[in-house]
């Protein structure tokens, strides 16, 4: 079998968390694709080349914990901007889309460049201040010493860099199903996007 659903959007509207969801209701495999980004960003931090490192990516380099912090979340979004470092990903992605068994990709080009063909097509997406709460709520969790006026910050440049790069920018697909969750709680969204998902089946 093979069915992919692609689920783009900004920063912290809970794309992540529907994807997982989504992967494991239905058995398909995931891949957080913002990820790769990462990890070329955070290799970038040490010095190293954007293109080179996006060239030189391993499943090992994907460690989603030591990833997830605000200074690499910045750094994603500026390699991302770069049309080499996007190509070097590609590959890896659209196989991974479209391998037998089914997979949930979430990105911010999923839907529009790597899986234009998806059989679910998702677009999730909440104010900038919801998401810049949540996403506050997360980094102090982990202990991150941030102000919910420096995180705002951060989602509007990464929104403004992720929308208005020339090269594969976030838009929500024509034939997206765009899910606002900005009153939603995550169940709800989740709910949204499992019966979004089971209809296409
Ligand atoms: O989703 P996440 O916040 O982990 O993504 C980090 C950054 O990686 C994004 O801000 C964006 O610049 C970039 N990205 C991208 N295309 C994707 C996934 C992520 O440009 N498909």
């Amino acid at each position: 079998m093979i069915f992919t659903v692609a689920i783009d959007g900004p920063a912290a509207a809970g794309k992540g968390t529907i994807s997982k969801a989504v992967a494991a209701r239905f058995g398909l495999r995931h891949l957080d694709t913002g990820l790769l980004y990462r990890a070329v960003g955070a290799k970038t931090l040490d010095g190293v080349d954007p293109v080179a490192a996006a060239l030189a990516l391993t499943p090992k380099d994907l460690d989603g914990d030591a990833l997830r912090t605000s200074d690499i979340a910045q750094a994603a979004s500026r390699v991302a901007v770069l049309p080499d470092v996007r190509a070097a990903l590609t590959q890896f992605q659209k196989g991974f889309a479209r391998a037998t068994g089914g997979a949930v990709l979430d990105g911010r080009d999923i839907c529009t460049v790597i899986c234009p063909e998806a059989e679910v097509k998702l677009y999730v997406t909440a104010s900038a201040e919801v998401r810049a709460d949540r996403r506050f709520k997360e980094l102090s969790a982990k202990g991150e010493a941030v102000t919910y006026d420096s995180v705002l910050a951060d989602v509007r440049a990464r929104d403004a860099r992720d929308m208005g790069r020339a090269e594969a920018p976030l838009v929500a697909a024509d034939d997206a199903t765009v899910i606002d969750t900005s009153r939603m709680d995550i169940d709800a969204a989740v709910a949204t996007a499992i019966a979004v998902v089971q209809a296409a089946m």
